[in-house]
């Protein structure tokens, strides 16, 4: 089951975050694609929200990986843009998608597609030069489906 959305805020990217968060249970993970700008971290502070989590969600590009733990469960915000190679397989990062946490990944197409068989894709695509967006969540495996099939705006 592959669900298509087109948007045409900001706001609205971060309401169908909420409705992640709201959904959302132990181990989750959500797989972010899309150029930059694209609204990745924007879909990750509504998910934040949709958590009830009380600190406000920023780039971790730096950080590699930001840590919530203020919200309804954990929230991880990874983000692989800086790294090349070996170095994402280097990160641990199996720790957190293995945990019983929320695991949000930007540019987790650095990973090998079979490093983690789970989880939801979301890939967000400019429509125009305007705000519109459109995104497209597909689940890769069983706990992603469960995800989505109990994700409602
Ligand atoms: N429909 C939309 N959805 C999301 N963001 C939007 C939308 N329309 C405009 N924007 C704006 O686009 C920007 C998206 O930035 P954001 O940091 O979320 O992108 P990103 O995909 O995480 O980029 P990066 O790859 O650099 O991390 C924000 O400034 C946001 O306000
Ligand atoms: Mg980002």
């Amino acid at each position: 089951m592959t669900m298509r959305r087109l948007v045409q805020t900001a706001d609205e990217t971060r309401a169908l975050g909420a409705a992640l968060g709201r959904s959302a249970a132990p181990g989750d993970v959500l797989w972010l694609h899309g150029e930059l700008g694209a609204g990745k971290t924007e879909m990750t502070k509504g998910i934040a929200a949709g958590l009830d989590c009380r600190e406000a969600v920023s780039s971790p590009s730096f950080a590699l990986i930001h840590e919530y733990l203020t919200c309804r469960l954990p929230l991880y915000h990874v983000d692989l843009y800086r790294l090349e190679g070996a170095a994402v397989l280097d990160l641990g990062l199996e720790d957190y998608l293995e945990g019983l946490g929320v695991t949000v990944v930007e540019w987790g197409e650095r990973l090998p597609a079979d490093f983690f068989t789970d989880g939801i894709d979301v890939t967000l695509t400019f429509v125009d030069d305007d705000d519109a967006r459109r995104i497209t969540l597909a689940p890769r495996g069983p706990a992603g489906t469960r995800w989505l099939e109990e994700c409602h705006e």
